[in-house]
């Protein structure tokens, strides 16, 4: 059991959302919490809400990710959790192939190599010190359970993210240093977030050369759905970080919803590759 209290963590894309939640989960369980984000304004509010500071920092940017480190290590001198989730959603696009290479570029940078930053940034120091830690990386269903094919972009990204933390807690383990691992799997439902919009946030270099399908809010999206005859539901940010809480303090590897659904389409897709069959479970 890791005891929280006085230990400090730094939680990536923690201006809003999901990380947001987990800023305020954490300071309640008398956490010493670090925010940090790219989008300015909105850190600037959320670092004041909780009273803590919030740092521009860029998970693209091994620079970026570095000076994170520095000025988190300055200010506390040590770190415990760390909450590597920042992650973007290109729009869902036309067939893989026809989907532009800055779509995929965006994507994997923010979801994947955004992640790498993070652990090469954070996690000499916290296997140095010798101290309990943890990682927590975030993930999707979408791609982390099974892809849904329209969004592939970002399914193929959180696979990623599923594979890298389990190739990170074999190796922490082998390390036999005292940092564990856990991936996050948001849901069951969508959360109302700012992913739905996160085109805000693509820098120039990622650019389209088309513009791409227009972003939708949350609630935009809710509402095509009910266009097309389906109900929406949204699971609470508060519901997460709720689980992420409780996941660090017990060292659960899988922080996955608590859903019949959920385990329907593990057994669904785990039982298609043991019988060779095709991937029905796909939506
Ligand atoms: N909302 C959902 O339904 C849902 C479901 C499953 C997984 N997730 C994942 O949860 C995580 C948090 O997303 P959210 O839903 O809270 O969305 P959000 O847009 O509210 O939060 C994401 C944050 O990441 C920040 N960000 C974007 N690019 C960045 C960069 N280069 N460097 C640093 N920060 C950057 C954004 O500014 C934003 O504050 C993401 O990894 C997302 O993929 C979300």
């Amino acid at each position: 059991m890791l005891d929280l209290r006085g230990r400090v963590a730094v939680v990536t894309g923690g201006a809003g959302g999901i990380g947001l939640a987990m800023g305020r989960a954490f300071t309640a369980e008398g956490m010493r919490v670090v925010l940090a984000d790219v989008e300015e304004p909105a850190l600037s509010k959320a670092a004041a809400e909780l009273g803590v500071p919030g740092v521009v920092a860029d998970v693209t940017s091994e620079a970026s990710m570095r000076e994170l480190a520095a000025r988190v290590y300055d200010t506390y001198g040590a770190v415990h959790v760390l909450c590597n989730n920042a992650g973007v959603g290109p729009a869902a696009a036309p067939p893989l192939w026809e989907q532009e290479i800055g779509d995929w570029r965006w994507g994997l940078d923010v979801n994947v190599v955004g992640v790498l930053h993070g652990l090469r940034a954070f996690l000499p120091r916290m296997i140095a010190s010798g101290e309990p830690g943890h990682v927590v990386n975030t993930a999707s269903g979408n791609g982390g359970i099974a892809p849904i094919p329209s969004a592939a972009v970002y399914a193929v990204t959180k696979a990623a993210v599923v594979t890298l933390s389990e190739c990170l807690y074999g190796q922490l383990a082998a390390a036999t240093s005292d940092i564990g691992v856990s991936v996050l799997f948001p849901g069951p439902h969508m959360l109302r977030t700012g992913i739905f919009t996160a085109e805000r946030n693509r820098p120039r270099r990622y650019a389209r050369t088309e513009p791409g399908p227009a972003a939708r809010t949350a609630d935009e999206v809710a509402e095509a759905m009910r266009a097309h005859g389906l109900e929406p539901e949204f699971t609470p940010v508060e519901e997460v970080a709720g689980q992420v809480v409780d996941g660090v303090r017990a060292g659960r590897f899988w922080i996955l919803p608590p859903s019949a659904r959920t385990d329907d389409t593990i057994r669904a897709r785990a039982e298609s590759m043991r019988a060779r069959s095709a991937p029905t479970y796909l939506r």
